[in-house]
């Protein structure tokens, strides 16, 4: 039951103590009226980050793109897509937000590129091009079918065939989005180039996308069928992707991109990646070769909303972190459903204590901060590539990529025109602007909680120790020199008997419920910091 890790008194890199804020550029702030956001959107709103208390920002994409999985298909690295502006806007927005003292982290894809990327282009034009092996071009089997039997994470094989040459390319995602091959010396200075270019232009970091699949298996074999496949779930998991993902060469191309970054000094990289927590653990590297600062921790995602559960969560991720290992939590994503739409507010504001009061750098994602719930999105709505190669999956992503609600002007003081997705339908109470003057709100607790851990080094730097847990209730206590912090939070809609004050010095520094009426037992849904004075 007991865990501590001990915070060293060494000089610690911005991001440990910092929050990371996800932007979905297209649903942020549209200035250009097409119903689509934009980077001058971004900035406009620097206001709302800076009040919510965040550290830094991090871009889905935003270089040019034929948009088919929305950015994640990138035909020029080193650019800006016309839809979000220009290199100058960039520049601009850049500019503020160091300004403000804020971080600027990019979205890097180098698993794919799109079709359309002129790599590709030149890579397809002939079997004989000298970019033939920048991508993987394989014979089709005997039968004429795909090479071997993986699966999309869209669906389908994960090949596709070109007629003008014969031959299939592989795509672990769209067919629109061809798999790179890291395997090809050019193809890594060609991608060290694009680091370069960012971050000679001042940006402190990437999120690295889908980081596990870059590197596949030599001679590409068949993957091992899942013996648990469900057809329900998605084509993805029809194999086991023991060959294509995650394979034991990642680890030198993480710590290449990381020398990359380390060159530059103050500078972060985060890993999507995936995976079980003991094969995610391989993704910090080692001492002498460093991977990514963050390897994301996603387990919030879908980890069943039950103390006892989260608490083993807790234990496990940080028994499993390895030496200087820094930990990290993520509660929502433009790929996952929002956390009030699968917990409902009143946990979900539980859920955002919880993301705050973890030692770890959180990820909050655009929205949250205003509990935007489950948006029923129609057929004749539907954008997400994935949804719509698996309809009637419940695979859609489209759900946690509506737009954000600024006022209760028209289309929410998003855009002056329809928006490219739909509002959530209380958006005319649900956004900034009301409840920025309610302090009852969802973004009123997500301020003063950032407001709280910004305060209090225990949140940011402190030990973390699971005190008790219950199918109910989860209590922990963040320590550091003499501060005591206790963390208790209410899984239930029912009142808990466990009695959390332990004498007079216990002081309540905030709830869920709000600064009156605590009583040292937790109310329904209720989630509260103390800080207890030792005697
Ligand atoms: C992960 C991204 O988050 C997701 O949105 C995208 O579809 C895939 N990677 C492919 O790039």
């Amino acid at each position: 039951m007991s865990i501590a890790r001990t915070a060293a008194s060494v000089e610690r890199p911005w991001w440990e103590p910092g929050v990371i804020y996800q932007i979905y550029p297209r649903s942020f702030q549209d200035t250009n009226e097409d119903g689509v956001g934009d980077l001058e959107g971004i900035r406009r709103r620097l206001d709302h980050i800076a009040q919510l208390g965040v550290d830094a920002i991090w871009l889905s994409p935003i270089f040019p793109s034929p948009m088919a999985d929305f950015g994640y298909d990138v035909s020029d690295y080193c650019g800006v897509d016309p839809l979000f502006g220009d290199m100058a806007a960039f520049d601009r927005l850049l500019g503020d937000v160091h300004a403000r003292g804020l971080k600027l982290l990019l979205d890097f894809v180098p698993n794919h590129t799109s079709t359309r990327h002129p790599w590709f282009v030149e890579s397809s034009a002939s079997r004989d091009s000298p970019k033939r092996d920048w991508y993987f071009w394989r014979e089709g089997a005997a039968d004429g079918g795909p090479p071997n039997n993986w699966t999309s994470d869209m669906g389908g094989s994960a090949w596709a065939y070109d007629a003008a040459t014969g031959q299939y390319f592989l795509h672990t995602f769209l067919k629109e989005q061809a798999d790179l091959n890291w395997r090809n010396p050019a193809v890594r200075a060609a991608m060290t180039e694009v680091l370069n270019f960012w971050f000679d232009r001042g940006v402190d970091g990437f999120r690295i996308d889908v980081l596990w699949h870059c590197i596949k298996a030599q001679g590409l074999p068949d993957n091992p069928l899942n013996p648990h496949f469900l057809p329900e779930r998605g084509e993805k998991f029809r194999v086991l992707q023991q060959h294509s993902a995650n394979q034991p060469e990642i680890h030198e191309l993480a710590h290449a991109f990381r020398a990359i970054a380390d060159a530059y000094g103050d500078r972060l990289l985060v890993g999507e990646i995936c995976l079980p927590v003991d094969q995610l653990m391989a993704y910090y590297g080692g001492a002498d070769a460093p991977g990514v600062h963050l390897p994301f921790n996603f387990q919030l995602f879908d980890a069943p909303w039950d103390a006892r559960i989260i608490s083993h969560i807790i234990e496990d991720y940080e028994a499993a972190l390895p030496e200087g290992g820094w930990p990290n939590w993520v509660l929502g994503s433009h790929d996952a459903p929002r956390i009030a739409g699968r917990l409902g507010e009143a946990q979900a504001r539980v859920a955002a204590v919880l993301l705050l009061t973890l030692r770890g750098t959180p990820t909050l994602y655009q929205g949250d901060e205003l509990g935007i719930g489950r948006v029923a999105i129609t057929a004749d709505q539907v954008r997400d590539p994935q949804d719509l190669r698996q309809p009637g999956l419940g695979l859609g992503r489209d759900g946690a990529r509506t737009p954000m609600a600024w006022d209760a002007s028209p289309h929410a003081g998003f855009s002056t025109c329809e928006p490219w997705l739909p509002l959530h339908a209380d958006w005319k109470t649900r956004n900034v602007a009301d409840q920025g003057a309610d302090p009852r709100s969802m973004l009123a607790l997500y301020r003063d909680l950032l407001a709280l851990r910004r305060r209090e080094p225990a949140l940011a730097f402190g030990d973390i120790r699971i005190m008790s847990s219950s199918e109910q209730v989860l209590q922990y206590e963040r320590r550091y020199g003499d501060t005591q912090l206790i963390v208790a939070l209410n899984f239930s809609a029912s009142p808990s008997d466990v009695s959390l004050q332990d004498g007079d010095g216990d002081e309540l520094l905030l709830s869920t419920h709000g600064p009156h009426g605590f009583e040292g037992q937790l109310r329904p849904d209720e989630a509260v910091i103390l800080t207890r004075t030792s005697r």
